[in-house]
């Protein structure tokens, strides 16, 4: 089956769960109900987590299934990217299996209802477990310089209302302009306006709604997300102006455009095209740079490990290497939804 197909079918699945406490408790029953919450917990920015493993952004682009993943006994989810506008994203096909590698290789391009839409949806949700919004630009050549400051600034003030944690995902590669906030420029100018007051900061010219008041609402803890093709040099710089600008922790990865090593075909890669990488092809580099952060910030702040982890094993070297939280996305669809209990040896 077509990839994005087969991904729509889990996850109509899992928003009849998400509205159905009966799914829910029968879910829980059959996938989760060996995890045993008290062993595994932690406390991270004030919040409590069951567990350490969450789903990462992507999966749940428009906010419509935390209930479900709750269910499946995820420790927290990841919702989005949501951009301030919403988006079709690329045309399709626009995701592919590499089943010789267990990875992935998609160009979604950030498609999503937008900002309004799912923020007005999740604060309807009585969810348990901590909720992370990941927030991207608006997939939209036309929007960049100052536009595209305000247009991040938009969704992560909106955001701030419902999140527990929000991710600012500047490092997604399927983007018409081709182009993210990894430049240290860039980035910089992005987080001192998302750090400092946003009294001053419109909103894009087509939205009705004004930007609510900031100071109505508590702080929320902020990381930030990288590629997985940032090179550890790179990589010191811009960690340099997140923690100067006081960003409170760290995804690391996102997909990878890199194609090197892969067992599939050289031919199928050619027809498949552009797109980000991710699963087992990415596990070691993304270990790498878990790393990285961890013994560039001696394990000050919080990183959230992602990329390629589909066992207990892997999963234990990711908190071997400095990680307090792990996602997963690829290997929930190899693995199928009894991951989490797998990963927690439960
Ligand atoms: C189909 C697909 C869509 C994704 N969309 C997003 C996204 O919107 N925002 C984001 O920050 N990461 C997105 N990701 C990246 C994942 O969150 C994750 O960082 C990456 O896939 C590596 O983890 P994995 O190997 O467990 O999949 C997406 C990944 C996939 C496979």
């Amino acid at each position: 089956m077509d990839a994005e197909k087969a991904h729509h079918l889990a996850l109509s699945l899992a928003e009849k769960t998400h509205q159905s406490t009966f799914l829910q408790s029968l879910t829980r029953g059959i996938y989760a109900s060996n995890i045993n919450h008290t062993s595994d917990s932690v406390q991270l920015w004030g919040l409590d987590f069951k567990n350490r493993i969450g789903l990462a952004a992507g999966f749940d682009k428009n906010g419509t299934t935390p209930l479900a993943m709750q269910a499946l006994g995820f420790g927290f989810v990841e919702v989005g990217s949501i951009t301030a506008k919403a988006s079709m994203g690329n045309p399709k096909p626009r995701a592919f299996r590499l089943p010789h590698d267990r990875s992935l290789i998609n160009r979604m391009g950030l498609n999503n209802e937008g900002t309004d839409t799912i923020i007005d949806r999740l604060s309807q949700q009585n969810l348990d477990i901590p909720l992370g919004i990941n927030i991207a630009k608006t997939n939209d050549a036309t929007i960049h310089g100052d536009l595209a400051i305000q247009d991040y600034m938009y969704s992560y003030l909106r955001a701030q209302t419902v999140a527990d944690y929000i991710t600012i995902n500047i490092s997604c590669p399927n983007t018409g302009e081709g182009k993210t906030f990894e430049d240290p420029v860039a980035l910089k100018e992005l987080l001192q306006a998302i750090k400092s007051s946003a009294t001053s900061v419109g909103v894009p010219s087509t939205r009705k709604k004004s930007i609510p008041e900031p100071s109505t609402f508590a702080y929320v803890p902020t990381t930030v997300k990288f590629s997985v093709d940032t090179s550890r040099e790179q990589l010191m710089i811009l960690l340099d102006i997140c923690e100067n600008l006081g960003i409170d922790g760290y995804v690391a990865t996102n997909t990878s455009n890199h194609r090197e090593g892969l067992q599939t075909p050289e031919k199928t890669l050619l027809k498949i095209g552009r797109g980000g990488l991710s699963g087992y092809a990415i596990a070691s580099r993304s270990l790498a740079m878990t790393t990285w952060i961890s013994e560039a910030l001696k394990g000050a702040k919080p990183i959230i490990s992602v990329g390629g982890i589909s066992t207990r094993e892997e999963y234990l070297a990711r908190l071997e290497a400095g990680a307090s939280l792990v996602q997963v996305y690829t290997g929930l669809i190899y693995q199928g939804p009894g991951l989490v209990s797998q990963m927690l040896g439960s």
